[in-house]
């Protein structure tokens, strides 16, 4: 039995699918009826600002319509209560873990509600329509875009992620296909620290094997489960904590 202390957590789209967001992979592999390559890379941004603005405008405006679902629940009530360390790694843009009360957490593909400026770099909090021809508050220049990492621009918080992976006792993997590193390489890098590793997704990704356990199931019932079981054990923690 592993002694459980420092745990991180990376959640995708599908934890946010019993909410009512739609996966990215979904069927035909499009995304709300795009392709990624037209909607999520710097190169589309250039060719077709309108476009681009217009997709994140409606994926942003999506959000009023939705709630945090019992996996959201879970994991912010894992850190208001787990004592040890603990890092929620999201790729998905949505709002969903801040709104179920997660603290320790870091968006690493970007927010839907902030916008970036191209020019100064200064990221502001946005919550309606961001046409392309929008003022930056600070430069004034017109080049803010939707604060998203696109398909070849490096994910944010990269250096805090691995050294959370580092020192990571147990990393857990939640409603995330595997198809997209840097997220996907991250099991690796947690075995080969040492860590303990899991996947709670409905079917089996694509990197599951690497996985020392995998259980396979609806966010909303697994995760709810795990969290119980883990909460509970460091409760009664004179022993050593499994996963
Ligand atoms: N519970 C658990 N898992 C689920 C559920 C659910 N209710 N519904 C779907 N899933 C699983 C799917 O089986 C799939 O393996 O969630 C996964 C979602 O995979 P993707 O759609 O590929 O999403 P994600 O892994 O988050 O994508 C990674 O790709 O396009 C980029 O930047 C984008 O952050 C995104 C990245």
């Amino acid at each position: 039995m592993l002694d459980i202390r420092n745990i991180v957590i990376l959640t995708g789209a599908g934890i946010s699918a019993e909410s009512g967001i739609a996966t990215f992979r979904g069927p035909g592999g499009l995304w709300e009826g795009h392709r990624v390559e037209d909607v999520c890379t710097p190169e589309a941004l250039a060719r077709n600002p309108a476009l681009v603005h217009r997709f994140y405008d409606e994926r942003r405006a999506a959000l009023a319509g939705v709630a945090a679902n019992p996996a959201h629940d879970a994991l912010a009530r894992l850190d208001r209560e787990w004592h040890g360390e603990l890092l929620i790694v999201t790729q998905n843009v949505d709002d969903l873990h801040e709104r179920a009360g997660a603290h320790r957490l870091v968006h690493m593909h970007g927010e839907l509600r902030s916008a970036l400026c191209g020019a100064c770099g200064v990221r502001e909090t946005w919550t309606g329509a961001l046409p392309p021809e929008s003022e930056c508050p600070n430069c004034g220049t017109c080049a803010l875009r939707p604060d998203i990492v696109f398909f070849g621009e490096m994910p944010y918080h990269m250096e805090r992620i691995e050294a959370a992976i580092a020192a990571a006792d147990l990393f857990v993997s939640i409603g995330t296909s595997g198809a997209v590193y840097p997220a996907a390489g991250f099991v690796q890098m947690a075995d080969a620290c040492g860590a303990d590793t899991l996947e709670l997704n409905l079917e089996r990704s694509a990197g599951s094997g690497l996985f020392a356990d995998s259980r396979l199931g609806a966010a909303s019932v697994l995760v709810p489960e795990w969290v119980e079981r883990l909460l509970a054990a460091q409760s009664t923690q004179s022993s050593p904590m499994s996963r």
